[in-house]
């Protein structure tokens, strides 16, 4: 089997540099979507080698525009020098605030950067993965997304949608050798978390049923699994990674 390319999006933090590692360590060729206002993609590539992973490719864009959608995978499939076979939706961001006090540009950011990228994005690669006959969509929603979470009406509302986006495309792409798979995440020890309140972050993890983040790794695992030839029946779930968090 030749070697698969995969492509992840979101920050160069600590999902994506322990997915990028994993799917290097499974043999496949990565590369790293990032958003140039927010990374220094320099510092990250060196620290990566010095790691000893040395192929990684890096593109630039934003996942909420469609056109940079566009831009970044034609550049991704330039620099590696074949289609993208496996999509790894991973960019999100937050703007947390009880729905009384949420303004709309808040409600909005949301949505467009952590469900309508998942449109700009899958757009441009599912079509040939099916031509192909072979390609892995893997979506990451949050256990927020499985079970909401008060102060999050935006991000509960796009990672719940992120789920019926992975079961309807399944549906279509199921007869084409193209599985379409969501992993729900509970909290991980990411920027995004250490950014909650420390006396509530405190309370989140105490709510945890094993009463601690998740590790990276953990999540990185189960992408590389649900990449791999193995989880080919496998399509249209929603794999939840959250160390028995379900309700509140
Ligand atoms: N349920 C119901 N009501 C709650 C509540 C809860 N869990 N938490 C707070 N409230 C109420 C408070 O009692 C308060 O009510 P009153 O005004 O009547 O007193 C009101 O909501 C305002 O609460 P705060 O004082 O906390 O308001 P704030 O503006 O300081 O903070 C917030 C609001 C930023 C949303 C804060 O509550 C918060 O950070 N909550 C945690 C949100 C969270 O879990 N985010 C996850 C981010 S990480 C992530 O998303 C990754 C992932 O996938 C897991």
């Amino acid at each position: 089997m030749s070697k698969r390319t995969a492509l992840v999006t979101g920050a160069l933090g600590v999902i994506v540099t322990v997915v990028s590692q994993e799917l290097a360590k499974a043999g496949c060729r990565v590369v790293a979507a990032y958003h140039p206002q927010f990374d220094k993609p320099e510092e990250w590539l060196k620290e990566q080698e010095a790691a000893g992973f040395k192929d990684f490719i890096l593109v630039a864009g934003d996942v909420s525009d469609f056109a940079s959608c566009q831009a970044m995978v034609a550049e991704a499939e330039a620099k590696a020098g074949g289609p993208i076979d496996i999509l790894v939706n991973n960019a999100g961001i937050t703007r947390d605030k009880m729905f009384a006090k949420m303004e709309p540009d808040q409600w909005n950011a949301v949505i467009d950067t952590n469900l309508s990228s998942l449109f700009n994005m899958t757009k441009q690669v599912s079509a040939k993965m099916a031509e192909r006959g072979w390609g892995r969509i893997i979506n990451i929603s949050s256990v927020n997304g499985v079970k909401g979470q008060a102060g999050q009406t935006n991000y509960s509302a796009a990672k719940a949608g992120v789920i019926g986006f992975t079961k309807a495309l399944a549906q279509e792409l199921a007869a084409k050798g193209v599985t379409v798979n969501a992993i729900a995440p509970g909290y991980v020890a990411t920027k995004m978390v250490m950014a909650i309140k420390p006396e509530i972050l405190q309370t989140i993890v105490d709510s945890v049923p094993m009463k601690r983040l998740a590790m990276p790794e953990e999540i990185g695992g189960a992408v590389v699994y649900l990449a791999s030839e193995i989880a080919g029946f496998v399509t249209g779930a929603t794999l939840n990674i959250n160390g028995g968090l379900y309700y509140q």
